[in-house]
């Protein structure tokens, strides 16, 4: 099966992030290059892109679907949680925009990352891209189910999965796996199947009962509210002024980080409100471009259902910090 994946809020990205002759664009989440291939459609002759993944997948897909700019990519097999080691190691400066489309793609979703689709008997791995050879410090979601305490279970299905039956799902992991230990997909779908109410399962239902936890367990094996946490500093670091950053995210957890994130080094105060005179010193470092999430037109979600919960969020570098 061939890598299939539909760019989310592509027109938007283009439009906002408004891309110009021989800028630098770092995509850190490649895919299949979809972004990339229209913003470099935009920043001939000389714009170049390092664009990374974690995936060995996606970066086949991109580097295929981006031949025609063969000379001007550098596509590496990298964690954007590192951004400003891995930029520092191609030695790619200056950077103008950036792009972070969170997730994985839908070929990962159905075909590649073993164990994050419920619809197929798998291993409980969920490690994207699988294991990385020279770092990686991940454990698998057979390690959390079978190891990690019925709480915290409980915590990242709650929080990352939004899952409204959490407590019942991780007490019935904890006794299954006393049982058995947990190692295959379908045998989790059963243990969940168990835990939700009939109406919970029923057809009529938007998604699927399983959905939740199985996103929950994503988001934790990949540490995936973390890595986004780490790269926005070092993003905003390595940006050039004027630069761009753009995050797309599916998760509303994601979006706050993002959106705190924009908010505070938009400001030149952070002080407390009850302090009366600044004495933060803080400087505003990004103007945000835009003011609300951008989100999928109802069209785009006709077209492409998985794109339903997208919300672009896009901020400038501003040019020289005011001094004192
Ligand atoms: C939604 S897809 C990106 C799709 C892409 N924008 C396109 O147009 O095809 C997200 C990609 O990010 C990758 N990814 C997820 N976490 C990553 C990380 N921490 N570092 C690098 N890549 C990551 C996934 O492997 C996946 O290929």
């Amino acid at each position: 099966m061939s890598y299939f994946h539909i760019p989310v809020l592509l027109n938007e990205v283009i439009k906002i992030t408004d891309p110009q002759k021989n800028e630098n664009l770092v995509d850190g989440t490649l895919g299949g290059g979809g972004h990339s291939k229209a913003i470099l459609e935009k920043t001939g002759p000389k714009g170049k892109l390092l664009g990374m993944d974690l995936d060995p997948e996606a970066l086949r897909a991109a580097r295929d679907n981006l031949k025609k700019f063969e000379k001007r990519i550098i596509l590496k097999r990298e964690n954007f949680t590192d951004f400003s080691r891995v930029v520092e190691k191609y030695d790619f400066h200056p950077i103008d925009i950036v792009l972070l489309d969170l997730g994985i793609s839908s070929y990962q979703l159905d075909e590649d990352v073993l164990g994050i689709s419920f619809l197929k008997n798998q291993p409980l791995d969920m490690r994207i891209g699988g294991e990385l050879e020279n770092y990686d410090n991940r454990i698998t979601a057979t390690e959390i189910l079978n190891k990690w305490p019925e709480e915290k279970i409980k915590e990242v299905i709650k929080d990352y999965g939004e899952e409204r039956y959490a407590r019942a799902i991780a007490k019935n992991i904890v006794v299954e796996r006393k049982i058995k230990k947990i190692e295959l997909t379908g045998r989790l779908v059963e243990i969940i199947e168990k835990s939700v109410p009939a109406s919970y399962k029923s057809r009529r239902q938007r998604i699927h009962f399983a959905t939740r936890t199985f996103q929950a367990l994503r988001i934790a094996v990949n540490r995936e509210l973390d890595n986004l946490k780490n790269a926005l500093p070092q993003i905003l670091e390595e940006l050039s002024p004027g630069g761009r950053m753009a995050v797309i995210s599916f998760h509303s957890l994601e979006d706050r980080i993002v959106k705190q994130f924009f908010v505070r080094e938009s400001k030149d105060c952070v002080c407390d409100s009850e302090v009366p005179v600044c004495v933060c010193h803080h400087k505003a470092r990004l103007k945000i471009l835009t003011k609300k999430p951008i989100t999928p037109s109802e069209e785009e979600v006709e077209k492409n259902p998985r794109a339903r919960s997208g919300k672009l969020r896009v901020a400038e570098k501003v040019h020289k910090v005011k001094s004192l």
